[in-house]
């Protein structure tokens, strides 16, 4: 893909908080499994706010200092938007004054890869002098199952966002997808819930993450010294973990941020990387960034960071 610089991050969890005690009083489960098995204590809920509300609060630091006239495309990565239309990005940007002339805005549907194929997006159709804001939000939990416990451990509520630019350098990104209903089904839309493979879905991220890192990193001609964070989706600590262990001295740019979050589909990526911008820990360098889920899908982007 032609180069992505991300230039301003922002981020959003609601208020209210599930914790594995919480979850302990609703189907037969416990705190420590849940956290020997996934790293979660806890995750986020919204209930009054909508997906649009979670990703506005999420964009709103991203604008400050921003020339808004240069944005030329808001691109919303969700599987659980709040109408079948108009578009959650239609709104969301109506709410943020992003009313340009020729502005694109859209949602994108690809489950837990969402975020990573809209910076692909973005990155193929940004010209010199446009910016993007790209955005993850799930409202997850109006999904879930609170009898299924399977499911309702994993996953939580939240918003990042990104304004990104072209970069000088383009770096090859690596993209797929793989029929398969069964692994993840979700259908909010008719109030149906959601219900998961889980253990068909850890062995196929265990075995396409690592798959996924060596194309990038040799299509980018490049080693893992040459990246300063790697963040994977955040579906369990687990996968995290055991993909980091196979690379030793860089075993720390494997960011986990799942604790207090759980999973949030689209939104784990760019709640990571704003988490690590929180905790001033982004000047300038370049994170890969992976997605996997639904679909089954996945995506891979080295992208650089510049923050203002
Ligand atoms: O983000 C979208 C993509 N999704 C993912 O990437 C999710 C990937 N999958 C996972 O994270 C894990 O598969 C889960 C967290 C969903 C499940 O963990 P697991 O280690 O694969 O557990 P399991 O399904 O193999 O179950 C192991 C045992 C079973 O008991 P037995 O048969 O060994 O006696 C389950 O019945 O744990 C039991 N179990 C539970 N026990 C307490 C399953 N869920 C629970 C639970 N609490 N919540």
């Amino acid at each position: 893909m032609a180069g992505l610089k991300i230039i301003k991050s922002g981020s959003y969890l609601p208020e209210n908080v599930i914790t594995n005690f919480d979850l302990e009083k609703m189907v037969d489960t416990n705190d420590e499994w849940i956290r020997q098995r996934t790293g979660i204590i806890s995750r986020h809920q919204a209930i009054e706010e909508t997906a649009i509300d979670m990703a506005v609060k999420a964009s709103i630091p991203c604008l400050d200092g921003i020339d808004k006239s240069k944005i030329k495309y808001v691109i919303v990565a969700t599987m659980t938007p709040d109408y079948f239309t108009p578009s959650c990005a239609s709104i969301i940007a109506g709410e943020l004054g992003i009313e340009n002339d020729g502005v694109m805005v859209f949602d994108l549907s690809a489950a837990c890869s969402g975020f990573v194929y809209g910076l692909n997006v973005a990155s193929k159709m940004l010209e010199d002098d446009e910016l993007a804001l790209v955005i993850g939000v799930e409202k997850l939990t109006k999904a879930v199952d609170f009898t299924d416990r399977s499911t309702c451990i994993l996953f939580g509520d939240g918003a990042g966002a990104v304004v990104v630019a072209r970069s000088e350098a383009n770096y090859q990104s690596h993209l797929g997808y793989k029929g398969n209903i069964d692994s993840l089904n979700l259908a909010t839309c008719d109030g149906a819930k959601l219900k998961m493979a889980g253990q068909d879905i850890f062995k196929f991220a265990v075995r396409i993450v690592p798959q996924t890192i060596e194309k990038l990193l040799e299509g980018n001609s490049m080693t893992m010294a040459d990246i300063d964070y790697v963040i994977l989706h955040q579906a369990n600590d687990r996968i995290i973990e055991s993909v980091a262990k196979k690379y030793g001295d860089h075993h720390d740019k494997f960011v986990s941020s799942i604790a207090h979050v759980g999973n949030t589909s689209g939104a784990s990526i760019p709640l990571a990387f704003d988490k690590l911008q929180r905790e001033n820990k982004l000047t300038t360098g370049k994170v890969m960034m992976i997605g996997f889920g639904g679909g089954l899908t996945w995506g891979g982007c080295i992208v650089e960071y510049a923050l203002r």
